[in-house]
């Protein structure tokens, strides 16, 4: 109706001037310096092993994370990736509160937030928000789109008083590239892609400066990831969002990171800008991981060495003495399996000026360039990819997304 439709186009006007005084703030304190708004030191989560029935006896412990410490600036990526089992899901529930570690801290602009309870732990679970893995199982399918997204508001109605969350939440799909008269629809009524956008916009429904993203597009096809992806960018970009950016495959990571950490049975070995990562990585499981990256040139194909790891990943349970790479290592030697390698600069780079002089955690370490720089994989946006976005119908003729056969499992 002609009313209707005034006052909502007013109220959206009303919704993007809010979006852009936030954009403006958000942005302004990811420039105001590099001090870490949050600061990860010696995480540490153990799953007890039981034993019994009745009686349950701790036999020992699952290792899931095992000392990971990083920092995260304000409005930056950090990418965390390593093969599956190594700890990245554990981290990212430990940040927003959905797991409790067994020890170390998480410093949210300098305070604990491990520490906090009540109140406290409310107002600062606000700002850091989660995307989950898989937008299949991570809706609640007897909810509509605008329950989901408005979710957030039921636990701090101050964000959004109830007169104006319909409003709001039609703003939330309009800014991840979704129709706002989807609202009262369901998530099978959506493709996979569209769904990821549902969970990203819940995701900022309390708009949050942290987003922790686990394995946002590894359930999605192919075609449809680099458009997540590139949402994922703009957002970060007209929001100041800074992001925990969670995968196994590198490729991915590079496009939207500042810096990387790879994780190897619940520790990080390796940190550093992109640039150092991915051009000059010192660590052997790096560089075993990149010489896995698809490169789509033939000719940087050619030059490419394919290191093949052998076995499988140690037991959490049981991880190797040590360097717990050291039993799929081909550089493993007597120290490796006697020192635990810490995560510093190697003494090697200490005193050079190279971009291999960034923390890396082994005795060995040596830069070796796996791939020339040229022919790695570069923006995921480039892909030739399906629309997914919003102008897709959700009426039948785009249907629940066909890509149930490469979802993560
Ligand atoms: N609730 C739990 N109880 C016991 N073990 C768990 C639990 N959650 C995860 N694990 C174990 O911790 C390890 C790390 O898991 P996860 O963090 O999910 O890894 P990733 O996300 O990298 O695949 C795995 O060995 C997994 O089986
Ligand atoms: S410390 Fe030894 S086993 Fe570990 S990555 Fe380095 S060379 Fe390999
Ligand atoms: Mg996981």
């Amino acid at each position: 109706m002609h009313a209707d439709h005034s006052g909502r186009k007013e109220a959206r006007e009303e919704g993007e001037k809010a979006r852009a005084l936030l954009a403006k703030s958000r942005a302004g304190s990811a420039a105001a310096g590099d001090e870490p708004i949050l600061e990860v030191r010696d995480l540490v989560k153990h799953y007890p092993l039981t034993q019994g029935i009745l009686i349950k006896k701790q036999i020992g412990a699952v290792k899931a994370v095992d000392g990971v410490s990083f920092d995260l600036a304000a409005g930056e990526t950090l990418g965390i990736v390593g093969e599956s089992g190594c700890g990245k899901s554990t981290v990212a529930k430990m940040l927003v509160h959905l797991e409790q570690p067994t020890a170390g801290a998480i410093k949210y602009k300098g305070e604990d937030i491990t520490k906090l309870s009540g109140r406290a732990l409310k107002a600062v679970r606000r700002n850091i928000q989660m995307v989950f893995q898989d937008p299949y199982t991570s809706l609640n399918p007897r909810m509509t789109v605008g329950d989901i997204i408005g979710e957030p508001y039921e636990i701090h109605p101050e964000v959004a008083p109830k007169g104006e969350r319909r409003r709001k939440v039609q703003d939330l799909l309009d800014v991840v590239g979704l129709n706002p008269e989807y609202i009262n629809r369901y998530p099978h009524q959506f493709s996979g892609g569209q769904r990821q956008r549902i969970g990203i916009a819940r995701g900022l429904a309390l708009n949050p400066e942290i987003i922790v993203a686990d394995e946002p597009v590894s359930a999605l096809d192919v075609s449809v990831q680099a458009q997540v992806v590139n949402l994922l960018d703009r957002l970060q970009a007209e929001f100041g969002l800074a992001y925990v950016f969670i995968a196994h495959d590198l490729s991915i990571v590079r496009h939207i990171s500042d810096r990387v950490g790879v994780m190897y049975l619940g520790r990080i070995v390796e940190i550093g800008s992109d640039e150092q990562i991915y051009d000059h990585p010192t660590h052997p499981y790096t560089q075993a991981l990149l010489s896995a990256v698809p490169v789509p040139d033939p000719a940087a194909r050619e030059h490419r060495e394919r290191i093949i790891l052998h076995g499988d990943v140690p037991s959490p349970a049981n991880p190797p003495s040590g360097c717990r790479f050291r039993t799929r290592c081909w550089k493993a030697q007597e120290r490796c399996e006697l020192e635990v390698p810490l995560l510093a600069v190697p003494a090697v780079f200490r005193l050079a000026d190279t971009p291999a002089g960034h923390d890396s955690a082994c005795h060995f370490a040596e830069e070796k360039q796996v791939v020339p720089p040229e022919g790695l994989l570069e923006a995921p946006g480039e892909t030739t990819a399906e629309e997914d976005g919003p102008s897709q119908g959700v009426d039948g003729e785009n249907g629940p997304a066909p890509s149930g056969s490469t979802r993560a499992r």
